[in-house]
C-alpha cells in the first residue's frame, strides 16, 4: 500500500487498485502538489466537517462517483448535496470492499463556512483509522492532545500516524510528540502546518522532539510503502 502527504491534512492512500484520498483540501492549499484535475479518488474520508478537511469534496465526489465517509451529521449534509456518503460515528468501526474505517475521538470544533455566511453545523469532528493489508494508519484530524490516545494506541497497533503539529488550531509540536508516545505508532508524521501564518513550524524540529527516534518528514508528494 502506498501512502502520500500532500500538504496540510491532504493524505492519499493506494490499496487495491484504489484510490483513497483523506480531506481533500486543494483549491487554496498553497502547500498541495494536487490538483483537482488530476486527482482521482474512488473514496473520500472526512475527518471534520470545517472547510480545510471537506475542501473540494463536493466537486470531486461528484465527478469521480466517489464514496464520502464521514461522521452521520456531515454524511447526510454531503448527501443531500447528491454524493455518495457512508454515515459513521465515533467508535464505530466498518469494513469496506477497499478496507476498514473506524472513527475515534478528536477534540476540536466543527460546522462548515457557507458562502452567505452561516455555520452548518456538521457533527463531531474525529480522527480515522484505516485498516487495510494487515496495516494501520491513524490519522488524528484535527485535535488537541489527549489521554485516551493511549487507548487508541493500546486496542490498535499503529504502523503510521499523522499528526498535527501547527499549534493554534491543534496539538503544537510539543504535544504531538506527547501523542505520539501515547499512541506507540512505529511511524509518526506531522501534518497541518505551514499553510497558513498561525500555524507556522518547523517539522524537523518536531522530529527531534520524538524519544523513539520514529519521525518522518514528508514533502508534499512524498510518500511511504507500507
Ligand atoms: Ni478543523
Ligand atoms: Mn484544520
Amino acid at each position: 500500500m502506498k501512502v502520500s502527504y500532500h500538504g496540510h491534512s491532504v493524505v492519499k492512500v493506494e490499496t487495491d487498485g484504489k484510490s483513497i484520498l483523506f480531506d481533500p483540501f486543494i483549491t487554496g492549499n498553497p502547500l498541495t502538489d494536487l490538483t483537482v484535475e488530476d486527482v482521482k479518488p474512488d473514496v473520500i474520508l472526512l475527518t471534520h466537517g470545517h472547510n480545510d478537511h471537506v475542501g473540494d469534496t463536493v466537486q470531486l465526489a461528484k465527478k469521480h462517483d466517489a464514496l464520502v465517509v464521514t461522521n452521520n451529521e456531515l454524511a447526510v449534509y454531503l448527501s443531500w448535496q447528491g454524493l455518495k456518503t457512508h454515515p459513521m460515528h465515533i467508535g464505530g468501526a466498518y469494513q469496506f470492499d477497499f478496507g476498514k474505517v473506524k472513527l475515534t475521538p478528536a477534540f476540536h470544533g466543527t460546522g462548515l463556512e457557507t458562502e452567505d455566511k452561516q455555520i452548518i453545523y456538521t457533527g463531531m469532528p474525529a480522527g480515522i483509522l484505516f485498516m487495510a493489508e494487515g496495516k494501520t494508519i491513524y490519522h488524528a484530524g484535527d485535535t488537541a492532545l489527549f489521554s485516551d490516545m493511549k487507548l487508541i494506541g493500546d486496542r490498535h497497533p499503529i504502523d503510521l500516524a499523522f499528526l498535527p503539529i501547527g499549534d493554534n488550531f491543534t496539538m503544537g509540536p510539543e504535544d504531538a510528540a506527547y501523542a505520539a508516545k501515547l499512541l506507540g505508532a512505529k511511524t509518526v508524521v506531522p501534518i497541518h502546518y505551514n499553510t497558513f501564518p498561525p500555524i507556522k513550524q518547523d517539522p524537523n524540529e518536531f522530529i527531534k522532539l520524538l524519544e523513539a527516534g520514529n519521525g518522518k518528514v514528508l514533502n508534499p508528494g512524498d510518500s511511504i510503502e507500507l
